[in-house]
C-alpha cells in the first residue's frame, strides 16, 4: 500500500472508530497530576496528643536556619559551615511540605529550584555548580572517590554544595566550596534527589519478618524473570535498614539527625560533630540542636522531624478510571509488582490506629541490581555500586523528577532506564515493551493516579 492510501485508510478508520484514533497516538507520560496535593496530613486515626506532635514536627520541618538564628525569617540556629539547603521543607516540597523536589512544572506550586537563590542568600559568595539549575531538581552531590597525592580512595559521602563564607552572619569564615568543576572533569560526582517522607511511619512499623516473607513470595516468577533482591542491614544489630535510595538508614530519627547535619550543617544529638570543621567557621557550641528543657521545648528538632515523618498519612491515590484500573492489572501482569510490592502490613505500633494496617507503598524495601545504566558506583552498607532500594511509587502521580539522580521527568524514560546489562528489571521491562501502545498508556495513567 502506498503512503497516500495508507494515510487515507488511517483517516477513514479514525472517522469510523474515533476511539482507535487516540490509540494510534504514541503513548506518553500524562505529566504530574493537577489538583490538590493528596498528601501532607497526619495519619487519620491519631489521637489529639499525637496530632499535636505531628503539628509541632511540621513546624520544625518548616523552620529556616541561619548561622546565628538572628536573621529575619531565618530563626533556626546552626546553618553550615557547609550545606545544601536551609530548611527541610525547602527540598521536601512537592506537591506539598514533606514531599520531594519542587520544580517549575508543578501544577500545585511552580517554583524554581530554591538552591539557586540559596547560593548567595545573605551575602554568601558561593558559585552555582553547573548541575544546579533553575528548572532542574534539588540535588545533593556525592564523590565516588577522594583523590589525594597517595592515590584514590573510596568516598561515597555527601560534599556540601555551599558554605557560609561571605554571609553577613559568618564574618571571618573563608571556607571554600569543593572544586566541583575538577571532580566533574574526573567523572567523580553522582547526585541524589529528595524522596518524600509521607507515610514513612508505616514503613518503620513493618516487622523485618513481614519484609522477608514478601521478598520470598512469588519465587518462581521472580527466578524466571531474573529478579533476586536482598536487604540492606544495620552493621550494629543486623536488622533491616529501609530509608534512603540505598536503604542505608535504620530509622527516621537517624535519618533526621543525618539530614540536619549533612543537608543543613546543624549538629545535633544524633550527629553531634560539625562537618567540614573549620575553626574560623564554628560560631555555635555543638550540638547546635538540643532539647530546650528550660523553655519547655523538651523535644530537640531531630525528634520533631522524626515525629512529622512517622505520624504522616500516606498519599491518597486518584479515583480509579477504566484506564488506570487496566493499567494496575498490567503493572502486575508484566511483573513491576514483583519489586514494587503493592501491599505490606505493619506490626504492632505505638501510635493509634497504625497497628496491623495494610498499606500500599509499591516497594519491597529491598535492594536490586539495576545494571550499569543506573549504577552510581557508591557503596552504602550492603548496597553495592549498582544496587538501589525499589523506589516506593506511592505519590508518584504528583512527583516531578525520577530516579535517584533526578535524571528524567518522564515516566517512560524512568521505566526504560531499568533495562541495562546487569539489571534484575530487564526481563520485566522487555515484557512492558511488548504491550500495545494503549496498554502502555493505561499503565502510565495508573502510575500517575498514585
Ligand atoms: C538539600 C535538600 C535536602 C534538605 C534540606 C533535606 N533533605 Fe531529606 N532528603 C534529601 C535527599 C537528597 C534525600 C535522599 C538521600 C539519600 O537517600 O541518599 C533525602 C531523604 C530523606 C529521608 C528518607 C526518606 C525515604 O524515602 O527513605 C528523610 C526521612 C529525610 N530526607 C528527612 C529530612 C529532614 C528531617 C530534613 C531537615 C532536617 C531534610 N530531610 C532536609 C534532600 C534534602
Ligand atoms: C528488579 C526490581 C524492579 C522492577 C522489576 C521494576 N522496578 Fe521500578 N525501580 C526499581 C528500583 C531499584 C528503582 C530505583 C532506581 C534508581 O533510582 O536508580 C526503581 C524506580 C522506578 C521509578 C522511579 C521512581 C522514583 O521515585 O523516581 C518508576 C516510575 C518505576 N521504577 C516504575 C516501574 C515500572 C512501571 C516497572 C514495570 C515495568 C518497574 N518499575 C519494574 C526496581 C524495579
Amino acid at each position: 500500500m502506498n503512503r497516500t492510501k495508507c494515510m487515507t485508510l488511517v483517516v477513514s478508520l479514525a472517522l469510523f472508530f474515533p476511539f482507535s484514533a487516540s490509540r494510534l497516538r504514541a503513548q506518553s507520560d500524562p505529566g504530574p497530576r493537577a489538583g490538590s496535593a493528596n498528601a501532607g496530613n497526619f495519619y487519620p486515626t491519631l489521637n489529639p496528643a499525637e496530632q499535636s506532635m505531628f503539628t509541632q514536627g511540621m513546624q520544625a520541618f518548616m523552620e529556616v536556619d541561619s548561622v546565628s538564628g538572628a536573621m529575619t525569617n531565618e530563626g533556626g540556629t546552626g546553618l553550615g559551615p557547609s550545606f545544601n539547603g536551609n530548611s527541610c521543607a525547602q527540598c521536601h516540597a512537592q506537591p506539598t511540605m514533606g514531599g520531594s523536589s519542587p520544580g517549575l512544572k508543578s501544577p500545585q506550586n511552580p517554583l524554581p529550584n530554591p538552591q539557586v537563590a540559596l547560593a548567595t542568600l545573605d551575602g554568601a559568595s558561593n558559585h552555582l555548580p553547573p548541575f544546579i539549575t533553575a528548572d532542574g531538581p534539588v540535588r545533593e552531590a556525592r564523590f565516588v572517590v577522594t583523590v589525594t597525592q597517595q592515590g584514590s580512595f573510596p568516598d561515597g559521602g555527601v560534599h556540601g554544595l555551599f558554605t557560609i563564607a561571605g554571609r553577613s552572619d559568618a564574618t571571618g569564615c573563608n571556607l571554600a566550596q569543593p572544586d566541583f568543576a575538577r571532580e566533574l572533569g574526573r567523572n567523580n560526582v553522582i547526585f541524589r534527589i529528595p524522596t518524600p517522607i509521607f507515610g514513612l511511619g508505616l514503613v518503620e512499623a513493618t516487622p523485618d519478618a513481614a519484609l522477608r516473607v514478601n521478598l520470598a513470595a512469588n519465587a518462581a516468577r521472580k527466578a524466571f524473570l531474573g529478579i533476586r533482591g536482598s536487604f540492606n542491614t544495620s552493621g550494629n544489630d543486623g536488622t533491616i535498614t529501609r530509608f534512603g535510595w540505598k536503604a542505608q538508614n535504620k530509622s527516621l530519627l537517624v535519618f533526621s539527625g543525618e539530614a540536619y547535619n549533612v543537608e543543613q550543617g546543624v549538629s545535633n544529638e544524633v550527629f553531634p560533630s560539625e562537618r567540614a570543621a573549620d575553626p574560623g567557621c564554628a560560631f555555635n557550641p555543638s550540638p547546635e540542636d538540643f532539647p530546650h528543657i528550660d523553655t519547655g521545648e523538651a523535644n530537640a528538632d531531630v525528634q520533631a522531624f522524626a515525629n512529622f515523618a512517622r505520624l504522616s498519612a500516606p498519599p491518597t491515590p486518584a479515583t480509579p478510571t477504566p484506564s488506570s484500573t487496566n493499567g494496575a492489572g498490567l503493572f502486575d501482569k508484566v511483573g513491576c509488582s514483583l519489586c514494587h510490592s503493592p501491599a505490606l502490613t505493619t506490626g504492632p505500633s505505638r501510635y493509634t490506629g497504625m497497628s496491623n494496617v495494610t498499606y500500599n507503598p509499591y516497594s519491597d524495601f529491598a535492594l536490586h541490581h539495576m545494571g550499569f545504566g543506573l549504577a552510581d558506583r557508591v557503596t552504602q552498607g550492603a548496597a553495592g555500586a549498582d544496587q538501589f532500594r525499589t523506589a516506593p511509587l506511592w505519590g508518584l502521580g504528583q512527583r516531578l523528577f525520577f530516579l535517584h539522580d533526578g535524571r528524567t521527568a518522564d515516566l517512560l524514560q524512568a521505566i526504560r532506564a531499568h533495562d541495562a546489562r546487569g539489571s534484575e528489571a530487564s526481563g520485566v521491562v522487555h515484557q512492558f515493551n511488548r504491550l500495545s501502545p494503549s496498554d502502555i498508556q493505561d499503565l502510565l495513567n495508573f502510575l500517575r493516579s498514585l
